[in-house]
Order: structure tokens, then sequence, then C-alpha cells
């Protein structure tokens, strides 16, 4: 069974993440995780940290001599600003008066909740761990169920469909989204031109009067042959598993399959992809007019592209802070205010990639099993070989 965890404060010395029940053999080329790590740190928007970090995944163990050895996968990134955060955040007790209190919770921040559960006098230690830093290690170990997926013909993309008001407005073919991957300035990864401009405008916007947007991404997995997850047991179904993966990620408030949220307001007649057939079409034959389930029907992958979008809140910390109350005094003050980003929605991108691909992967170990990537892609190819004679 595929599972996976990550530690580390956003502040701290260090990001680790683990990742077990990877099979062996598995071939791990450092720079695609480096570069998927870089990719989250870019987009029109973000804020002062993104230059001081450059991301490297620094593997503890699982591989050796370039390959995936079937035990746990441990990786490390550095926080490069740790430096900086010595004194406040030191492991041992430290000097009190150095420590970097978050006097007043931020609204839309964990902040006052966190600081609630866990009885803390502040909110320092809830933010340095609510943060969205910790997607890098999610991104490092996603690059990994990235590369295995690839053994078995699935990629992994995404694309960002809005920024705040402005949107694209249909649907974008693979080999756009494809050619995005290639970009070497992300911007808003958007694959229309015009929308891009409009997003950036929005940017723009925001970064004048001290704002901050939110937006929408769609994850694409190209490539997904029918069978994945399943309708047998409610928490073995692939949307719900997909929906649970992407709604994890800091910020995401809504999660839609395919054409999910126009489908509730419309007649059957234009929701649902009617069936037709072509001998040599696809996995096997069956084709579809339109993919509006977003490749999954009743949980399970139907062999059509998975799609997936994540819509983004705004960013909750903003240059001109919103009304809150200081933790000590209980008197109204401005939110505290820490270096952020004003959109991440390319990154969200990025970080919501991972998490589908640690869940498709999870479900192809469970459907193809193997200990060994030869095992695993021997049971898959068997399996795509009934579909084809099916
Ligand atoms: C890639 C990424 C980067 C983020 N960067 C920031 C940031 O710089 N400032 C901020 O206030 N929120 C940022 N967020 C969102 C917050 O982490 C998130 O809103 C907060 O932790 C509260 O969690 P919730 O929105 O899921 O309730 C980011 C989210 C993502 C996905």
């Amino acid at each position: 069974m595929l599972r996976y965890f990550t530690a580390g404060e956003s502040h701290g010395e260090a990001l680790v993440a683990f990742l077990s029940g990877m099979p062996a053999g598995l071939k791990v080329n450092q720079a695609f995780v480096d570069r998927e790590l870089w990719r989250r740190q870019q987009g029109y928007g973000r804020g002062g940290r993104m230059k001081i970090e450059r991301d490297r995944a620094h593997i503890l163990s699982g591989v050796r001599h370039g390959c995936t050895i079937g035990s746990p996968i441990a990786v490390l990134l550095e926080n490069k600003d740790w430096k900086n955060w010595t004194e406040a955040l030191p492991v041992e007790p430290g000097d009190p008066a150095k420590q970097k209190r978050v006097a007043s919770p931020r609204p839309g921040h964990a902040d006052l909740a966190g600081a609630l559960k866990y009885n803390f006098p502040e909110a320092r230690y809830v933010l340095e761990r609510a943060s969205a830093r910790e997607t890098a290690a999610r991104v490092a170990i996603g690059a990994l169920a990235k590369l295995l997926l690839r053994e078995l013909g699935i990629e992994v993309l995404s694309h960002v469909v809005a920024v705040g008001g402005a949107a694209v407005e249909k649907e974008v073919a693979w080999p756009a989204i494809a050619e995005l991957y290639q970009r070497e300035e992300v911007l808003l990864n958007c694959a229309d031109a015009s929308a891009e401009t409009r997003m950036k405008e929005e940017v723009d916007r925001v970064l004048q009067t001290g704002d901050s947007v939110g937006g929408v991404f769609e994850v694409v997995a190209h490539g997904v042959p029918p069978g994945l997850g399943t309708y047998a047991q409610w928490d073995e179904r692939l949307d719900a598993l997909l929906a649970a993966a992407v709604m994890s990620l800091q910020a995401v408030k809504a999660v839609e399959i395919g054409s999910g949220v126009a489908a509730a307001t419309s007649p059957g007649s234009a929701v649902h992809d009617e069936i037709g057939y072509e001998k040599a079409s696809g996995f096997n034959g069956f084709t579809r007019t339109r993919n509006n389930a977003g490749g999954i029907e009743g949980g399970v992958s139907n062999g059509e592209e998975i799609r997936v979008r994540g819509y983004l809140k705004p960013i909750s910390t903003l240059r001109r802070p919103l009304q809150s109350v200081d933790f000590a005094s209980r008197e109204p003050v401005k939110a505290a205010y820490e270096r952020s980003d004003v959109c991440v929605v390319p990154a969200a991108g990025v970080a919501a990639e991972a998490m589908v691909a640690l869940t498709l992967a999870r479900c192809a170990l469970e459907k193809f099993g193997g200990d060994s990537m030869g095992e695993t892609q021997r049971n898959c190819q068997g399996y795509l070989r009934q579909l084809r004679e099916y």
C-alpha cells in the first residue's frame, strides 16, 4: 500500500516527506523531481520567499544507484531561510525574548482555531505547520509517483482556468497543457494567451490595492486506463479519493470532477457522455462524444482523461490587514502581517498534480500490485491486453 506523510515547519530547518510502498526498480530522475519543485515555486503574484528558496530534493533513503529499492523513501528539503530563524524556533528551550510571536490571529488562516485547539498563547507554531510551504514536501514525493505512473503510460499536469474574475472560456486540450510544462516563464500557467493577460491584470490590481485573489486550477491525468478505483466501497471510490486529496491542499475550498458544477443545473441529456464504438480507438474501442464526467463514472476511471478542478479562496494574508483581536489584551487590532504571496493558483495546481499523482499511483498499485517495476508493468500490460481483447 502506498502511504505518505510530511513533517516540518515553514521556517524550521527542513521539510521531510516519507513515501512507502513504491515497488523496487523505478528509475529516479533527480532533475525531474527538482523541476517539479521549481514549478511549485513559480507564478505571477508569488511573494519574496520564492526568491530565497530554490528547493532541491535530498533523497535520504529508499533509492540506491538511481533506482527505488522497495524500502521507505525519505526526502529532505532544506529551508534556506532557517539561518534567520534559529533563535526564533530553536528545538531546545532557547531565549523566549527571541521568539517571533504572532500577536493577533489572521482571518482565513488556522491561527485562531489552531491556537485554541493546541492551547498556545499566540499563533507562531500554528502558522509554521499550517503554511503551504508544506506542499513542497508533497511535490517531492508526488514527483516520484509521477515517475511510476509514466512507466504505466499515465501523465499528470495542470493548468490555470481562472484567476479572480478572469477565466478561460473553453476546455483546454491535453497538447496545450503539455506545452505549458515546457515553459521557462510560468506566469499564470494558462494555455489561453488572452485569458492569461486578463489574469495578470487581476493580480496587478490586487498588488496595487494590498488585496489578494483566488482562482481555479485544473489537473488533467492523461492515459489512465478504465478500472482504477471502485464503486464497491465508499472509501475506495476514485472521485472521493481525488476530492479528499485535492481538498487537503491549503486554500482549496471546493473540488470539481469534470463539469460537476454545471451538471447540477443542466438536463441529463446535456451532461452524460454518450457512448460509441470504433475498433482501434482508446484502450478497447469504446468512445465518448465528450468528457463531462471528467473520466470517472461510479467512482471508477472510465478511460477518458481525468479532470479535477480545485477552487482556491483568495490568499488570507493581506498587506491591508483585516480586523482581528490581540491575543494578550483582547483589544481590537489589525491582523498580523507576514511576507506573503497574493496569487498562488499556478503553484497550487502543481501541488494538486502531486496529490492526484499520489492518489492514482496508490490506486494503480492496488490494482496491479507488484514489488518490482517489472512485476507491476507485467501485471499492467496483462490488464491492458484483457481490455483490448474484451
Ligand atoms: C502553494 C500555496 C501557497 C500559499 N501561500 C500563501 C501565502 O503566501 N500567504 C497566505 O496567506 N496564504 C498562502 N496560502 C494559503 C494558506 O496556506 C491557507 O489559506 C491557510 O493555511 C488556511 O488554510 P485553508 O485556507 O485551507 O483553510 C498558500 C496556499 C498554497 C496552496
